[in-house]
């Protein structure tokens, strides 16, 4: 298992900065880079070097810190910081938890207002380790309350990746399958491929086999194939943003396979710490959806796959429907989507 944290911060003397891993390089290589500066993070979230609502949702927290550094001798020094804050968080708009760890560092910043930047700058740092350290015990949280749902032998799908690098650690859907590994030698992973930027083709499977888990790849289209041979007992994915209805948006590709699983009656749950339910929306019509560039689509490995003049919409995330969600896995346990109002408001 990938034993260490992915993502962490690295105090320096009086300063510090973020070590993360750039998942752009796997699983060809395996690569820690430093990352120093507000426009570091920015980059590594907008250019997927950090990708995964968890992960990036540390590397916001640790990037206000670093912001609150950087501004420690300017005028005006909480509103500059703010507009920083505000920044990192333009990085990328669907996963909540990127929000939701920038708003945790305004709170620090506002109990702190009458202190010297330094010392907001240092309690930033102390909130985003807790966060961070927070994360891989919540992973393992929800996979024990994921595992303890697998049946016995079950083939399981999962999609995009949700595991350890999209996390501190651990992971969260892949940490439902790590769980339900420690416990049945026998289960058996399907990947889905994760089309355009293939995430599970490329992060889950490398994942996966170095756990050595048995895991089998396959396209994106490939799933009801598998489901109506019967091979396919269990779905689990993660999630970027949960709304209060439980309406949930994943990767681009999760509501199709939610919606073969029901077909085949299969049951399809979304694993995600409480930091992903987003309780101020009502419903998934009010998450805003990332639209990539469209050469993600139409350029692999460099090369073009289609006339170059061809109209491509990239739509990076899709809302699965309450109704198709058997369960949401939380650190705090199993919740049908109709419960999360009386459990999380
Ligand atoms: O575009 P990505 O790779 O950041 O999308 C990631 C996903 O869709 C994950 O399933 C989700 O963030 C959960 S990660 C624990």
């Amino acid at each position: 298992m990938l034993e260490e944290k992915t993502i962490e911060w690295v105090s320096e003397g009086d300063f510090g900065y973020c070590l993360t891993v750039d998942q752009t390089l796997i699983p060809y290589e395996y690569k820690k880079v430093k990352i120093n500066s507000t426009e570091g993070v920015y980059n590594s979230i907008k250019t997927m070097i950090v990708r995964g609502a968890p992960a990036i949702g540390i590397m916001g927290a640790h990037g206000c810190s670093i912001a609150a550094y950087e501004l420690k001798n300017e005028d005006n020094f909480i509103e500059k910081l703010y507009k920083k804050f505000d920044y990192i968080n333009s990085s990328r708009p669907t996963a909540v938890n990127l929000s939701w760890a920038i708003k945790s560092q305004i709170e620090v910043v506002e109990k702190n207002k009458d202190k010297t930047p330094l010392i907001i700058y240092d309690e930033l740092v102390k909130n985003a380790v807790k966060l961070e350290n927070e994360d891989i015990i919540i992973n393992k949280k929800i996979g024990d309350f994921g595992a303890s749902l697998v049946p016995k032998g079950a083939g399981i799908l999962t999609h995009c990746n949700a595991g350890a690098l999209a996390t501190v650690g651990y992971g969260t859907a892949l940490g439902v399958i790590r769980s339900a590994f420690k416990n049945d030698k026998t289960i058996k992973v399907f990947a889905d491929e994760t089309r355009p930027r293939g995430q599970g083709a490329k992060i889950t499977t490398y994942e996966l086999l170095r756990d050595k888990i048995p895991t089998t790849l396959i396209t994106d289209g490939m799933c009801s194939y598998f489901m109506k041979k019967g091979m396919i007992d269990f779905v689990v994915t993660g999630a970027d943003r949960i709304a209060s209805n439980g309406d949930s948006a994943n990767k681009i590709g999760t509501s199709t396979i939610a919606i073969a699983a029901r077909y085949y009656n299969i049951p399809f749950y979304i694993a995600a710490p409480k930091s992903t339910i987003d309780m101020s929306i009502k419903s998934g019509d009010d998450i805003v959806i990332e639209l990539r560039d469209e050469n993600e689509v139409k350029i692999v490995n460099g090369k073009p796959i289609c006339p170059m003049e061809v109209n491509v919409i990239n739509p990076s995330f899709d809302v699965t429907d309450n109704g198709l969600i058997k369960g949401i896995i939380t650190e705090y346990g199993v919740f049908r989507p109709d419960e999360l109002k009386d459990v999380f408001s």
